[in-house]
């Protein structure tokens, strides 16, 4: 709703919403678009919606509750578990996670009994925690606002600050804690450290999961801390905190509290693609993983795309710019880091103790156009010195029968015996791949990741669709929460 004065319910408004809710229509349409379950803020939000002002007393909740006859808030309370929710990065895909729980609510309640409490959102400048009961949360009034302010560029240290929340801080159900303390431990301050003690000890969630949907490296002593000390359930769409050194991030996230139970990654790779469940079935359906080949990249799928129709490498790019396929620096996307990153984790999981430096990776640029050399500006302007050799390696491609793809390999060894030694070869970079093979047929900014194992062999097992995008990628944490949900509160 807009921001508009908040004044007291008159007597006449009182009698104006109890008629309004009184209404057929209006309750059926109420009632159902909250699953037939109206809590406080929501009835709340209804009558405010109504009146066209924020309501300052008490009162309104209750002729909403009263007047739609729906389930007593602490009847529904007992009846479900409840699932505490932090956030960490309140970008695109933070915010598309939120706007997912608080518009499934009452699936979750209905489909898998329990409800998504959000306690805490943190942006790189502070935390938000519910205050004044953390057992319901950060009201959703409270949180859409955050989001639109959020989305609007308002760090969330600022948000405090800003209308309408500025004049009435006693008022405030949120608390701001400043998120410095997302770093170690050792600061002996740390915020979520903060939270998650007093999550445990209100002693209303059956779990507490944290989310990291920032892109930061450094939140990963802060994840450590959640799952070690708290037992917190943590959902990943970062990659940075499982492709860091190995001892010190994968293997020490994985490790710590209930182990790689406690830890969902579906996002990090290929976003809301099942990449990460299909290959963990595979493993402990006994299956024997041979090789893996993806295309893990949206934007370099798309220039793969254009340079095979004859476009220039230049133009392509340009067009992939326009099209807001790549990063605000496009060097990000060309540099095959972020792909490597994704093929770290997947080879991780495969048992290989593999270092970034253990990966060959292919950039699609030289070292003398890299960002510490040159501006976005001048490497723009240079960008066509690239084109020829670029559409040599299409037409040599060409001249085979193959199509040039930007893939990531992982080589397992040809071996079935468990027992030989294995040599994984990781590559991430551009490769000849037959015209008729999955990676052949592949188009556009869809990602594919092929699983060769010894059940699925000589055809691999294939996954395809979209793999960047902040709803998918926000439906796979969001699909992670509910799993951990399934795994640490519904017994
Ligand atoms: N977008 C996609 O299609 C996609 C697909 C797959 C995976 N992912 C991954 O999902 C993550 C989020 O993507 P995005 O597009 O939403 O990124 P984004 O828009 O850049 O948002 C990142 C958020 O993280 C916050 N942040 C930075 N450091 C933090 C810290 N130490 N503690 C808490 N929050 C911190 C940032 O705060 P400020 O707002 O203060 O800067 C920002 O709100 C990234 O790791 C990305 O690689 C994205």
């Amino acid at each position: 709703m807009a921001a508009a004065p908040k004044k007291d319910l008159s007597e006449a408004d009182s009698r104006a919403l109890n008629a309004f809710v009184t209404g057929f229509t209006a309750a059926t349409a109420c009632a159902d678009s909250f699953g037939r379950h109206v809590d406080d803020d929501a009835a709340l939000c209804v009558a405010e919606s109504f009146l066209g002002f924020e309501i300052g007393n008490e009162g309104a909740t209750d002729v909403c509750k009263a007047k739609f006859d729906l389930d007593d808030d602490d009847t529904d309370r007992d009846r479900i578990k409840h699932v505490g929710v932090v956030i960490l990065g309140l970008g695109s895909v933070g915010r598309a996670v939120l706007k997912i729980i608080q518009g499934n609510s009452a699936m979750y309640k209905a489909g898998l009994g329990c409800g998504f409490v959000i306690i805490g959102v943190a942006d790189s400048t502070a935390m938000v925690c519910a205050q004044r009961s953390l057992r319901d949360g950060i009201p959703s009034m409270e949180l859409n606002r955050l989001v639109a302010s959020k989305a609007a560029g308002t760090p969330l240290k600022q948000w405090a600050s800003t209308p309408p929340k500025a004049s009435d801080a006693s008022d405030s159900s949120t608390s701001i804690v400043p998120a410095t303390v997302l770093l170690p431990q050792s600061s002996g301050s740390d915020s979520l450290e903060q939270l998650l003690r007093s999550a445990d000890d209100c002693g209303a969630f059956s779990c507490v999961c944290v989310a990291d949907c920032s892109a930061s490296s450094e939140t990963v002593d802060s994840l450590v801390l959640a799952k070690k000390c708290f037992g917190s359930a943590i959902v990943l769409a970062n990659k940075k905190p499982l492709s860091g050194p190995y001892a010190s991030t994968f293997q020490r996230l994985r490790s710590c509290g209930c182990g790689p139970k406690g830890l969902l990654h579906e996002s990090t790779v290929g976003a809301g693609l099942p990449v990460i469940s299909t290959l963990e079935r595979l493993i402990y359906g006994g299956d024997r993983v041979l090789k893996v080949e993806g295309a893990l990249s949206g934007t370099l799928g798309y220039l793969m795309t254009r340079l095979g129709e004859g476009i220039r490498f230049s133009d392509a790019l340009a067009e992939a710019i326009a099209k807001g396929f790549t990063e605000p620096d496009p060097r990000d996307d060309l540099s095959g880091m972020d792909v490597a990153r994704k093929a770290l984790i997947v080879a991780r999981l495969l048992g290989v103790k593999a270092e970034m430096s253990d990966i060959s990776v292919e950039s699609l640029y030289p070292q003398a156009m890299a960002p510490a050399k040159l501006s976005l500006a001048d490497f723009m302007k240079q960008l066509p010195t690239l084109d020829s050799a670029m559409a040599t390696r299409v037409a040599d491609a060409k001249r085979i029968g193959q199509k040039l793809r930007y893939v990531a390999s992982i080589v397992m060894g040809d071996s079935l015996d468990a027992s030989s030694s294995r040599s994984p070869i990781l590559r991430v970079g551009l490769q000849e791949v037959p015209q008729e093979s999955a990676l052949g047929t592949l188009a556009g900014t869809e990602n594919m990741v092929c699983y060769t194992t010894a059940f699925y062999r000589p055809q691999p097992l294939v996954i395809r669709g979209f793999g960047a995008g902040v709803e998918v990628t926000a439906s796979g944490v969001v699909a992670d929460l509910a799993q951990a949900a399934l795994r640490f509160c519904i017994t």
